[in-house]
């Protein structure tokens, strides 16, 4: 349990987040046009409200799995060090993969799971972001799609936590503390 108590303000409606997915599912369509099956790797679990919605947006076959990172635990801080707690189920060797990530924050998740999933010769790895939070990089790395570009704030909602809590807000909001 957060410790001290805050308020949610919204910063990105339930609206404004479908349509965005609606471009951004056409754009992967162009670009995965020729691919049989696609696999799309959810990173839990801030991933799985958004990788949801996004694979219903896709009319074509696409396969789901998912790689579990250690996270922040129940602090606000990022941390260098990436554990792969979960791995793939599926082989992705020869295949076309999309990873989908929730927020790059200072970049060291989603390099980790690109180093591992380039390690297994994929025939096309992409990666997309709901939310970006450019200034916080640390690693030089963006998302080949990115949902929002956001400021340097802690957000909530549509499957993001803050120490678990309001991953089930259907809009994004920004946490601001009252005492
Ligand atoms: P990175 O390794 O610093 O890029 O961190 C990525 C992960 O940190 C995301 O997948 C989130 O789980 C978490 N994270 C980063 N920013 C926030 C935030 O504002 N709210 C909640 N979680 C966040």
């Amino acid at each position: 349990m957060p410790d001290r108590s805050y308020v949610i303000d919204q910063m990105i409606s339930a609206k404004s987040i479908a349509a965005r997915i609606e471009d951004l599912a056409r754009e992967i369509k162009a670009e995965f046009a020729g691919t049989d099956r696609l696999i799309v790797v959810g990173l839990l679990r801030g991933s799985f409200v958004f990788i949801a919605d996004l694979v219903r947006e896709l009319d074509m076959n696409v396969e789901v799995d998912f790689v579990e990172t250690s996270s922040y635990g129940n602090a606000m801080e990022s941390s260098k060090e990436v554990r792969i707690l979960k791995d793939l189920r599926g082989e992705i060797e020869g295949r076309d993969v999309l990873v989908v990530e929730d927020i790059v924050d200072t970049g060291h998740t989603l390099t980790h799971v690109l180093h591992l999933l380039e390690s297994r010769a994929p025939a096309k790895l992409r990666t997309i972001a709901l939310l970006d939070k450019p200034i916080r990089r640390e690693v030089d790395i963006k998302a080949d799609w990115i949902g929002f570009e956001i400021p340097d704030e802690f957000v909530v909602g549509y499957g993001i936590d803050f120490a678990q809590r309001n991953r089930n807000l259907p809009f994004i909001g920004k946490v601001r503390f009252t005492e």
